[in-house]
């Protein structure tokens, strides 16, 4: 199966030097491109700015912004067989971005934002039978807001993770997750590191894609 898997942040520039952006180290992302093509597929990286090396055998693509990231996956989805979104999109970005420096003197200390689009529900027209998986970084107990996005957003399976709890979070190589899939089930991991965490849900999304058309290659 050809895996395609965002990571990392966004960043929305308001000038060349200036951004609204996130922690998110990418970690999570390229854990799970490396476990999809260690199981044997193929994997496209969209990645936010992150300083990570590229997983052996993946097709990387940078990107910077909310809309980059969109128009690189609207590119490549049709090719695709599974998304994986474990970006940390920016909700927002700067109304106007200044093509060179602003100046202290020409800000007021107001900026304007606009909405980025929702990256995962701007592809749901094009998903068909494709396999979508989102993550839900929460504070707290992240279930309720996990099972809502999944649904406002169509998704066959969602990775929840309460970013506040120790180990778990943007920057660390360890991680305590939660699956929930559409069809009911729930899956609690113990915390591990990034890299078992992606292998465990490069299997589950196999097995589930397999139980919806032959065509897996794990090994
Ligand atoms: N996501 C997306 N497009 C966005 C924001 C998020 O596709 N503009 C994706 C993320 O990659 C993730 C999922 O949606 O897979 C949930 O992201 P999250 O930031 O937890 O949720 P939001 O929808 O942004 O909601 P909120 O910030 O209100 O929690």
């Amino acid at each position: 199966m050809k895996f395609l898997v965002t990571a990392g942040p966004t960043r929305e520039h308001l000038d060349p030097v200036r951004f609204l952006s996130n922690p998110s180290s990418g970690k999570m992302g390229f854990a799970v491109a490396a476990a999809a093509i260690r199981a044997g597929h193929e994997a496209v990286l969209v990645a936010g700015p992150v300083s990570l090396r590229t997983p052996r055998g993946a097709r990387r693509i940078d990107v910077v912004s909310a809309c980059g990231m969109l128009d690189a996956l609207k590119r490549e989805i049709a090719s695709a067989d599974v998304l994986v979104m474990s970006a940390a999109v920016a909700d927002w970005r700067p109304a106007e971005c200044s093509a060179s420096k602003l100046k202290k003197s020409e800000m007021d200390g107001v900026l304007r934002l606009v909405r980025n689009p929702d990256i995962l529900q701007s592809l749901h027209p094009l998903k068909g039978s494709r396999f979508f998986a989102g993550f839900a970084a929460e504070t707290g107990d992240p279930e309720a807001e996990a099972l809502r996005k999944m649904r406002d957003k169509g998704l066959d399976m969602i990775i929840a993770n309460d970013v506040s709890s120790p180990g778990c979070g943007f920057a660390v190589s360890t991680n305590r997750v939660s699956v929930y899939c559409a069809d009911g089930s729930r899956t609690d991991l113990p915390l591990m590191r990034k890299s078992a965490v992606a292998a465990r849900i490069v299997k589950m999304i196999c097995a589930l894609a397999r139980g919806r058309e032959a065509g897996c290659r794990s090994r």
